[in-house]
């Protein structure tokens, strides 16, 4: 079974083809950061507009680099996934009225993803040996989440942020550092050179059950660097990844504990951070505990996952109606 998925729930156009054993047969992801860089973060609009505009050459790419080509009246694959949510509504209903669309020109099924849901999956995809549970660690721009996985499909929500997400905290510190957007990377690149001991910024919620909570630490910095304008970005954006990851590790392993996983999952492009992955590989070691970290392509927004996600669904649940809304707010 060859699966083309499509991704466009925010700002990356996605295509991919995955087969049933979850080999990526190619991924294509074609970033709009230059779109939106001079407005400081995502504009809706512009998103669709450029998903519109990208996914058709995306799509096209993806087929070819798997070496698929478009014979008539044969279809390439034999299912098209798409995300239906969570995301922006226009850039959801731009992907997935197209693979709707493809679906019912090659005469194949049509799969509407969650898109937390192939997060997950971008974790299975080099560890489909888990035993389970795992609790998956899934931190994006949009979500900040712990989550007992029973099993593909099967989720249990332990805990999550109450205000802002991990990666709008690595968005809007970046931003108000002036390092640029998307902030993640940024943050990550300056604190290369910095002490993550040089502020001492809060850990939130640090001792108390599996919930989140970073804009205090988001509102810690801004009074920090107003106090001491001399202090080097360096040592600002080390210490404030190092609250980050300190809060993600410790909730991480406790949900571990208490749920009796054999092993963590981290997901979202907020795992693409290297402090982050050093750090769980560490803790994990030292506990016993297997860790599943995806490529850090495969942690940042691609349809690979979302492919992924798609081929299971279908062998277990069956396709998704062609009348199947876009679900901006959609949980998982
Ligand atoms: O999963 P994702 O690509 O999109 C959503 O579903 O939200 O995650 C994007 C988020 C952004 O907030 C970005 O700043 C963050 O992931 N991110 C990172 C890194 N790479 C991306 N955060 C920290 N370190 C990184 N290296
Ligand atoms: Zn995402």
């Amino acid at each position: 079974m060859l699966v083309l998925g499509i991704e466009t729930s925010c700002d990356e156009t996605a295509a991919a083809v995955v087969d049933e054993a979850g080999t990526i047969r190619s991924s294509v992801v074609s970033s709009q950061v230059d779109v939106h860089a001079r407005y400081g973060g995502v504009v809706p609009e512009l998103a669709s507009r450029a998903h519109l505009a990208l996914l058709p050459p995306v799509v096209g790419d993806a087929l070819h680099g798997a070496g698929l080509g478009a014979e008539p009246g044969r279809a390439p694959v034999d299912v098209v996934a798409a995300t239906v949510g969570p995301g922006l509504v226009g850039a959801l209903l731009v992907g997935s009225s197209l693979a709707k669309g493809l679906a019912m020109a090659w005469e194949v099924p049509f799969v509407g993803v969650n898109h937390l849901e192939g997060h997950c999956f971008a974790a299975l995809l080099d560890h489909l040996e888990l035993r389970w549970p795992v609790v998956v660690v899934l931190v994006s721009g949009g979500h900040t989440m712990l989550l007992a996985m029973d099993g593909p499909g099967r989720y249990r929500l332990l805990g999550q942020t109450l205000d802002d997400a991990a990666g709008e905290a690595f968005d809007k510190v970046a931003r108000f550092l002036g390092l640029g957007y998307p902030g993640g990377p940024a943050i990550e690149r300056t604190a290369k050179a910095g002490d993550p001991t040089a502020f001492a910024f809060p850990r939130a919620l640090l001792d108390q059950g599996f919930d989140l909570s970073f804009s205090g630490l988001k509102t810690a910095v801004v009074r920090a660097v107003r106090a001491r304008p001399d202090a080097s970005d360096a040592d600002v954006a080390a210490s404030f990844q190092q609250a980050v990851v300190d809060v993600l590790v410790a909730k991480g392993l406790r949900a571990a504990e208490a749920v009796g996983a054999s092993g963590i999952c981290l997901a979202g492009g907020v795992a693409a951070n290297g402090a982050l992955r050093a750090a769980f590989a560490d803790a994990c070691a030292a506990k016993g505990l297997a860790l599943a970290v995806p490529s850090r392509a495969m942690c940042t927004d691609n349809a690979a996952m979302v492919a992924a996600a798609g081929a299971w669904q279908l062998t277990h649940l069956g396709p998704s109606p062609l009348d199947q809304p876009a679900e901006p707010g959609a949980g998982l």
